[in-house]
């Protein structure tokens, strides 16, 4: 099979976080394979998947980490942030504790990764309207607040989800 993102100018990394069950595997899946499982299993250790995406006729290669959100299979965090130029923190906007550990992100973040990475923090699950328990409002506040980039998804129905990571891949850029 011929490797779609073999020719490229830039590379960057990425990396996935937030709480278990969030939707980071299907966000990833999402955009750089159009496919969404409904049942998918929890992440053990590391995956990573890549994308080119073109910004001012430069092919970026996006290079995507998505890790588990449960700490027992969490790889070696150091590893893991080293060299990522971005960073999405996402929570599940049916689930207000997910919308909570947000903080305990940003700290992981703070404390491991470089201070000139991006962030961006994304509030999935949007397809589920009428489950919702984390207000769009709240979350915009909150982002201003750390002056940091915000958008809602859904990794079902695809909404955003090309979106995010091209805003994301524009800031770095
Ligand atoms: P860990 O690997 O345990 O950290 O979880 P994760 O954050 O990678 O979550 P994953 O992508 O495995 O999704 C967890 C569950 O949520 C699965 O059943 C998905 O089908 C579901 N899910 C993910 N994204 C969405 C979404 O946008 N909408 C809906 N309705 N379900 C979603």
């Amino acid at each position: 099979m011929q490797n779609k993102t073999e020719n490229y100018d830039l590379l960057y990394k990425l990396v996935l976080i937030g709480d278990s069950g969030v939707g980071k595997t299907n966000i990833l899946n999402q955009f750089t394979r159009s496919e969404f499982l409904q049942d998918s299993k929890t992440t053990i250790g590391v995956e990573f998947a890549s994308k080119n995406v073109t910004i001012d006729d430069k092919t970026i290669k996006a290079q995507i980490w998505d890790t588990a959100g449960q700490e027992r299979y969490r790889a070696i965090t150091s590893a893991y942030y080293r060299g990522a130029v971005g960073a999405m923190i996402i929570y599940d906007i049916t689930k207000q504790l997910t919308f909570e550990n947000v903080d305990k992100w940003m700290r992981e973040l703070k404390e491991n990764a470089d201070s000139s990475l991006q962030i961006m923090i994304v509030g999935n699950k949007i397809d589920q309207r009428n489950l919702r328990q984390v207000a769009t409002d709240c979350a915009v506040a909150y982002a201003q607040r750390y002056g940091v980039a915000f958008i809602e998804t859904s990794a079902k129905d695809g909404t955003n989800i090309e979106e995010a990571f091209k805003n994301i891949l524009q800031q770095i850029y």
